[in-house]
């Protein structure tokens, strides 16, 4: 079904084609959904932060208000962090870039239930949709990184993910005239420091917003933009039977914290600790932070190792009872909201329609047809006419 992105034998390392690229010109405009401010920032306008309605500090409910956003970078940041975040020339051998897991076309995951990054390796879990990551105060699956730039150092060293190493990422960035010349544009500097590229990514994705779909309209007060099937699975969503809200609190439908649920992993995997890694903490065996569901249609399949191929799976393993999918021997502590909710078939139903109406890619960045290094943006793109 994906087409594969072949990546070249480990040992050889592509070389950019057809010579140095010209240096691109930076954008002097904020992405869309953003204005620019006389600090040269890029701050975010939605209806969130202008309707009174929409700023209440308590939890749950549509009336919730939106969470700090990291913003005000500059659009020179911004623009240079997608020229980064496209760049196969952050990997090791050359071939795998970010976008390679974080594919625009699939909500930036990648339509696998484990991805997989260089020389063909697969990972032990899958990879999140990066909508709305500047609104999010942990990262991975297991919550371990604070900021999107300690994040960003994960992948880039990571044997399996991007295989680089911070002295080789250095060279490579500074023997390429182009990012030379891009960042003393835009941090005034000779050489080109790892700090600045982690944020300069961080920027790009933070402005990767998605808070306009017909849900969002929903919560402005045209009740209209919902269907009725789709109104009774919002309200199943919120009810104290189905406790969904609880955990994927709106407007993000997260509340960013770690939960045991006891999905399970896929056949013939062992049980994934999750959050009791990084923590130490044995009540947080098998935990995960709660994902946002903004956008879910898109990045099938589903749980931190893909296990549901549907969102019909994926939510009907709530209705399963308790702890059903729980390894034998293992003692998780499961979440209190975790219960035997015993809804009907049609309930849901219901509820994968609602979750359809959480979809908006109006604000999708455009793919770069050509990046700095001159390698080939290892990207699936729907259509010629979306690359500028
Ligand atoms: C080989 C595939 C792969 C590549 C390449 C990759 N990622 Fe990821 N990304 C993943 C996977 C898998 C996870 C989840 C890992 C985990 O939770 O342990 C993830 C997690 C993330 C997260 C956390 C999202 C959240 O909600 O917690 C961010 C942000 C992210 N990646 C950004 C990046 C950036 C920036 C790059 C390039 C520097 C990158 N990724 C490269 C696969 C990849
Ligand atoms: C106790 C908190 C909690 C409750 C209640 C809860 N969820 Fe979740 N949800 C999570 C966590 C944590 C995950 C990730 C689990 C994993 O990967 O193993 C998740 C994952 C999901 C996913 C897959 C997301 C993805 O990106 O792969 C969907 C869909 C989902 N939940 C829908 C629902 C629905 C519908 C309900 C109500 C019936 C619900 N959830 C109730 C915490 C919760």
């Amino acid at each position: 079904m994906l087409p594969v992105l072949s990546s070249a034998a480990a040992t050889t390392v592509a070389a950019p084609a057809g010579g140095p690229a010209a240096v691109p010109e930076l954008a002097q405009h904020c992405p869309p959904g953003f204005e620019l401010r006389a600090d040269n920032g890029c701050y975010l306008r939605s209806f969130y932060r202008d309707l009174p309605s929409l700023q209440n500090a308590g939890v749950g409910g549509p009336q919730t208000g939106l969470p700090a956003l990291r913003e005000g970078f500059s659009p020179q940041q911004i623009d240079l962090g997608r020229l980064l975040f496209f760049d196969p020339l952050l990997s090791a051998d050359h071939t795998i870039a970010c976008a390679s897991c974080h594919q625009p076309h699939l909500g930036f995951a990648d339509g696998r239930g484990r991805s997989v990054g260089i020389g063909g390796q697969v990972v032990s879990r899958s990879a999140p949709s990066l909508w709305n990551v500047g609104l999010l105060k942990r990262f991975f699956w297991d919550g371990r990184a604070t900021s999107l730039e300690q994040q960003a150092v994960g992948p880039l060293f990571a044997a399996d993910e991007m295989g680089n190493s911070p002295a080789r990422l250095q060279t490579d960035l500074n023997g390429t005239p182009a990012y030379v010349a891009l960042f003393r544009q835009v941090f005034d500097t000779d050489t080109i420091a790892l700090e600045q590229v982690y944020l300069a990514l961080a920027a790009f994705q933070s402005s990767l917003i998605s808070l306009n779909s017909r849900y969002d309209l929903y919560a402005q007060g045209f009740e209209e933009a919902l269907t009725p099937a789709e109104t009774e699975g919002m309200n199943i969503f919120r009810s104290f039977v189905a406790r969904c809200a609880e955990c994927h609190t709106p407007p993000l439908f997260t509340n960013q914290q770690i939960a045991v649920l006891g999905t399970p992993e896929p056949e013939g995997l062992t049980l994934d600790i999750g959050a009791e890694g990084p923590s130490g903490d044995p009540s947080q065996r098998g935990g995960f932070k709660v994902p946002s569901l903004r956008n879910i249609t898109l990045t099938a399949p589903y749980m931190h190792s893909g296990r549901f191929a549907t969102l019909r799976e994926a939510v009907e393993f709530y209705n399963k009872g308790r702890g059903h999918a729980v390894p034998e021997g293992e003692k998780l502590s499961l979440h209190w909201h975790i219960w035997e909710p015993q809804l009907e078939a049609r309930e849901l139903d219901r509820l994968v329609d609602f979750l359809g109406a959480l979809t908006d890619e109006g604000f999708k960045p455009a793919i770069p047809a050509a990046v700095p290094s001159g390698l080939p943006v290892p990207v699936l793109s729907h259509s010629k006419s979306e690359q500028q």
